[in-house]
C-alpha cells in the first residue's frame, strides 16, 4: 500500500503549521513514510535502539504492511529525525505502537508528542478502537509522554511484565481505548 502523503511542518514550539515549501533544518516535517526511507529509518533506528533495532528485512516488511501508520520526521536532505510506527489489526480494531523515537538533540521540543497525536488521529480515523504499546519500566520520559496522552497500564499488575521480551528484558504494558469524539 502507498503512503498518502502528509505534509505539515511544525512551528517553533511543534505544533502543526502550514506546508511549506522549504522546510529548513530547525523545522522538521511530519510526513508520511515513503519507500526510500527506508535506508536513513534503518539508520536512525540504530542510532537510537542500538542492539534492539529492527532488522533490515523486519523494517521493510513492516513498512510494507503499515505504511499508512508510519510516520517520520524529515528535517531535509534525507535526514529523518524521528519516527512512529503503529500496526493495526483487523481482530478487535485493535494496534500497537511498535516505534517510536526522536533524536536525542532533538528531544523535548515535543516531537515525540506530536508524532504520537498524528498517529493516534490516523489510528481513530481508520476505525480502530485500541492502541497497547509496551515500554521499559524504567523509562520515565516515554511513560510520562503516554500517560500524557491518555494511556495506562494494563490490568494486571499495573502492566508490569517480567521477562516479556526474554530473561531480565520486563516491559510494562500501557493501552488507551479510541473513541471518534476524542
Ligand atoms: C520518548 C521520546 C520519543 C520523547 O520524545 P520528545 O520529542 O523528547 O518528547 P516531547 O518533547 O514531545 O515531550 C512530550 C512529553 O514527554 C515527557 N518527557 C519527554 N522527555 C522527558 C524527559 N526527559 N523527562 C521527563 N519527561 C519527559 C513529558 O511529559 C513531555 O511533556 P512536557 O514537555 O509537556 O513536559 C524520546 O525521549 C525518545 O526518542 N527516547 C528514546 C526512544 C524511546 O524510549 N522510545 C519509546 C520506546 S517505548
Amino acid at each position: 500500500m502507498t503512503a498518502e502523503p502528509l505534509e505539515r511542518t511544525l512551528d517553533h514550539d511543534g505544533h502543526p503549521g502550514e506546508p511549506t515549501a522549504f522546510p529548513g533544518p530547525r523545522s522538521p516535517s511530519l510526513r508520511a513514510a515513503r519507500e526510500s526511507d527506508l535506508p536513513e529509518l534503518r539508520r536512525l533506528d540504530e542510532e537510537v535502539f542500538q542492539e534492539v533495532a529492527y532488522p533490515a528485512f523486519l523494517l521493510r516488511q513492516l513498512y510494507d504492511m503499515y505504511a499508512d501508520h508510519l510516520l517520520v520526521l524529515d528535517e531535509g536532505e534525507g535526514r529523518l529525525r524521528g519516527y512512529v510506527l503503529a500496526a493495526t489489526t483487523a481482530v478487535n480494531r485493535d494496534s500497537w505502537i511498535l516505534g517510536l523515537c526522536v533524536t536525542r538533540n532533538r528531544r523535548r521540543h515535543g516531537l515525540g508528542r506530536e508524532l504520537m497525536t498524528e498517529v493516534l488521529a490516523r489510528l481513530r480515523r481508520d476505525g480502530i478502537e485500541q492502541v497497547r504499546l509496551t515500554v521499559e519500566p524504567a523509562n520515565r520520559a516515554a511513560i510520562l509522554l503516554y500517560h500524557s496522552l491518555g494511556f495506562r497500564p494494563e490490568p494486571p499488575d499495573h502492566g508490569l511484565r517480567p521477562d516479556y521480551f526474554g530473561p531480565g528484558q520486563h516491559r510494562q504494558i500501557m493501552y488507551l481505548r479510541l473513541s471518534r469524539n476524542h
